[in-house]
């Protein structure tokens, strides 16, 4: 197992020490890191004692240590999942070779692309969420909120480490335009469409968490295949902390479904106004919320039929998901069923399966989606309540690939500009429904023995703590 310096400036798992040339080249990006983070980290609660996991290991067991800290004292490090000796490229053309450990002349663009794009998701987040503290709706979410946050700034890390270490010159630039890009600004946005969304309410966030956060496993998925083995080691290792942000996804939207289950059980109402003078939210509303930011996270694995996807595939860059699940490893032969749009019809074609892998990868990413939705409605139906939640079609609300600038109802029927402009008010949050989620959220509570009127408690805490914990220290309560 490699060795974890923990008392250098920037703990890490891959001897930075040895390297000084690297280790300069980061200790420089880290101020500017740092003052990135304090210009567009969580507004507010900068100086305050926040329970917090850090990594400091890689191992099954014992691979994160609980303490408090400052967020900005946070020990960002550089880790990178062990080593499988004599790994063989799993996928693709050069399929059974062995991986590289450096970056092939012909693959450099192509690999700096998809980590530059992988690292812009993540400080993008951060800024997408810096406000959200002043409305939280527990003190154990709030900590939540910035576990997901601290972590997302050590995706950051794990990215610029690659890009510094394997890119030389352009990798150094591409570090610094990192830190520069601003989500949702006009003039330097981030790359990603649903990383420039506002997420300026907890019912975002949550939905975020579940359903965008989750588009990144896939990548992070796909990415660990990669022949180009610190990309894997790398992503191999982030997704051991993703778990946590789905985990707050799922179970954050699970507690409010929860809740208004319970709102309106006890009171033995189910029309949206009374579950909203109730003081908590409509399931209609939370439906809407949801075929919003799954149609955003689904943009995110691209085209449907696209040739960057097979040349990704072909080249051995970036591969499925758990490649192992699959018997023909080259992808050669098969086609994919997709439907076309044609003189304004839908018509299926098959398509040579190496195009359609982004679609091979959407596919797992449903169905997974589908499995948490399933779960939130065994929730209501233990309530009684025949309401279901459920993931729109993927043709519906899309803005890149075969079904950008259709219109196309949450059934996934083409339906038109005029139908889906009248309509939109009932697929997607209207400006109303948005004024009444965040009237909900505008005292945050930072007791820690209250919760907010539309969430339900969790069953357990962080770590073996109780759920009334104090896991921040706000100073000015
Ligand atoms: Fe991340
Ligand atoms: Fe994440």
């Amino acid at each position: 197992m490699s060795t974890v310096v923990n008392d250098e400036k920037i703990p890490n798992n891959v001897n930075l020490a040895g390297d000084k040339k690297l280790q300069r080249a980061l200790e420089a990006w880290q101020p500017n890191f740092i003052n990135w983070w304090k210009e567009m980290g969580p507004y507010g609660f900068q100086a305050d004692d926040v329970y917090l996991r850090t990594a400091i290991a890689v191992g099954q067991e014992g691979w994160a240590h609980f303490d408090y800290v400052k967020m900005p004292d946070y020990r960002w490090g550089i880790f990178l999942a062990d080593p499988v000796a004599d790994r063989k490229i799993g996928f693709g053309d050069c399929y059974g070779d062995p991986v590289w450990q450096e970056v092939p002349g012909e693959h450099r663009n192509t690999l700096r692309r998809l980590i530059v794009t992988q690292g812009d998701t993540e400080p993008a987040s951060v800024e997408q969420q810096r406000l959200l503290g002043h409305s939280c709706p527990s003190v154990y979410d709030l900590r939540n909120l910035f576990q997901v946050n601290v972590e997302e700034g050590r995706h950051l890390w794990a990215m610029v480490y690659l890009l510094q270490s394997y890119f030389g010159r352009d990798g150094r630039e591409e570090a610094e335009a990192l830190l520069e890009r601003r989500s949702g600004d006009e003039n330097k946005p981030r790359i990603l469409g649903a990383f420039n969304e506002p997420c300026t309410d907890w019912l975002s966030f949550f939905m975020f968490t579940f359903f965008t956060d989750r588009d990144g496993k896939f990548q992070l998925l796909a990415l660990a295949e990669s022949a180009f083995d610190p990309l894997s080691r790398t992503t191999r290792f982030m997704l051991t902390e993703e778990a946590h942000h789905m985990f707050v996804g799922e179970t954050g939207v699970g507690r409010v479904v929860e809740r208004t289950a319970h709102v309106m059980k006890e009171s033995g109402k189910d029309h949206p106004d009374d579950v909203r003078k109730l003081g908590a939210i409509d399931l209609p509303t939370m439906q809407k919320y949801l075929n919003l930011w799954y149609s955003l996270s689904l943009d995110l694995f691209g085209g449907e039929v696209s040739s960057n996807a097979a040349s990704f595939f072909a080249t051995g860059v970036k591969g499925r998901a758990k490649e192992d699940q699959y018997e023909d490893h080259k992808a050669l032969e098969g086609t994919y069923r997709v439907a076309q749009v044609k003189d304004g019809k839908l018509v299926e074609e098959d398509v040579a399966l190496r195009t359609a892998m982004n679609e091979v990868l959407r596919d797992d990413y449903v169905t997974d989606c589908q499995r948490g939705v399933d779960k939130w409605n065994r929730s209501l139906e233990a309530q009684g309540i025949s309401f279901k939640l459920t993931l729109p079609h993927r043709r519906f609300h899309r803005h890149i690939g075969l079904y950008a600038n259709l219109f196309c109802d949450p059934a996934g029927n083409l339906v038109g500009k005029e139908t889906f402009d009248a309509k939109r008010d009932e697929w997607l949050p209207s400006e109303a429904d948005k004024t009444f989620v965040k009237s909900l959220m505008q005292k945050p509570i930072y007791d820690p023995k209250q919760m907010a009127s539309w969430i339900a408690a969790p069953r357990i805490g962080i770590k073996g703590r109780p759920v009334d914990f104090e896991y921040v220290r706000h100073g000015d309560v």
